[in-house]
């Protein structure tokens, strides 16, 4: 790839581990898989966790330790196992492509099937025998967010790897390394901010940064602040949520519904963001079980409702209502 076409890569790409040492958080699975490869000794393997944890990044990083950044791109196969054209594709291509040798040969192959978990019951069996019947010339790596909606047999069949949420300490190292190459410079509170709302997803904290970095007027010299962040990430920011939690408690009705309309239409925010941003708060309230209870039950009645559609003003009334009411009393 040339220099350019890099450079106008999706950072999630342009930053895709390509040794398994830049695999970040995963230390104890990548530990394991280097020994494997090194040894010569790899079974099929199941990779399965949520998304943007590396599943994808090792497998791909792992292929080029085992064959060489030359050779490697040869010697693997990737299908997708949802793709709606079914078993009896990925049985023919698997087939084209183990039964055919290759010149740097390492005795076996890598076939990677992604969204495995996706696959009918019925595929996952005609699987299991594929994988039987093609164990001399190639390992399977089965990519899934669940296990649970793997079949036993083909599970039993796989050596498996669960691919924990990344530890926030792990993606502010690898945000570093990426900021430092692009000369971005990003706030403490927005760093918080990312790692937080992040959960573990090294896509999306890249995602974010990189939507962040390219909103900014003149990137070389201003900072990637909070409230960016929060509109990247399309959360209400805490700020405005603590602000409007404040109007509902302390102002009349009219005066707080006003606030309300006027937080959803300036930050474009929907009902539901509003809802989730007011619960995440809520938590860090001390208030009587009870209260917390009946707030929360009502809430997740008014989420149900926003879900099959509805009316928008009802729907803003009834939050400012259902916290109104149940926090008279409480001293917050
Ligand atoms: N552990 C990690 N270390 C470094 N970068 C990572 C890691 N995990 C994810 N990334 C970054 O996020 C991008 C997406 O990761 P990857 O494709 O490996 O995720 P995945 O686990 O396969 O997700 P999915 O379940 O959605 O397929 C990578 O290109 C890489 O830039
Ligand atoms: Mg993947």
């Amino acid at each position: 790839m040339t220099t350019r076409s890099i450079e106008n890569l999706p950072w999630v790409e342009k930053y895709r581990p390509s040794a398994m040492s830049d695999i970040y958080g995963q230390k104890e699975i990548v530990v394991t898989l280097e020994k494997f490869v090194d040894e010569g000794k790899l079974p099929h393997l199941l990779f399965y966790g949520p998304p943007g944890t590396g599943k994808t990044s090792t497998v791909l990083a792992m292929a080029k330790r085992i064959y060489g950044p030359q050779h490697y791109k040869s010697m693997i196969l990737e299908l997708n196992a949802s793709d709606d054209r079914g078993i009896d594709v990925v049985r023919e291509q698997v087939k084209n492509f183990a039964s055919t040798m290759q010149i740097f040969n390492k005795g076996f192959k890598l076939i990677i099937l992604d969204e495995a978990d996706s696959m009918t019951n019925v595929a996952q069996n005609a699987l299991r025998r594929i994988i039987e019947k093609y164990t001399k010339n190639a390992r399977f790596v089965i990519l899934a967010n669940y296990a649970h909606k793997l079949n036993p047999a083909l599970l039993s069949r796989c050596t498996r790897f669960r691919f924990q949420p990344l530890q926030e300490s792990a993606i502010q190292e690898r945000i570093k390394y990426v900021c430092e190459k692009e000369t971005l410079k990003v706030s403490e509170p927005a760093t918080d901010a990312l790692l937080k709302l992040s959960k573990g997803d090294m896509r999306k904290s890249l995602n974010v940064l990189q939507a962040c970095q390219s909103a900014l007027d003149d990137p070389s010299n201003d900072e990637v602040t909070k409230e960016m962040v929060y509109e990247c990430i399309g959360n209400a920011n805490p700020d405005d949520i603590n602000s409007l939690l404040d109007s509902i408690l302390k102002e009349d009705f009219t005066t707080s519904y006003l606030y309300f309309e006027k937080v959803t239409k300036s930050k474009g925010l929907a009902i539901i963001d509003i809802l989730s941003g007011i619960i995440e708060i809520l938590d860090s309230y001390k208030l009587k079980p009870q209260t917390r209870v009946k707030i929360l039950k009502r809430l997740s009645e008014i989420e149900y409702g926003i879900s099959k559609g509805g009316n928008t003003k009802i729907q803003s009334s009834a939050v400012i209502a259902t916290i109104k009411d149940a926090m008279v009393g409480e001293a917050y």
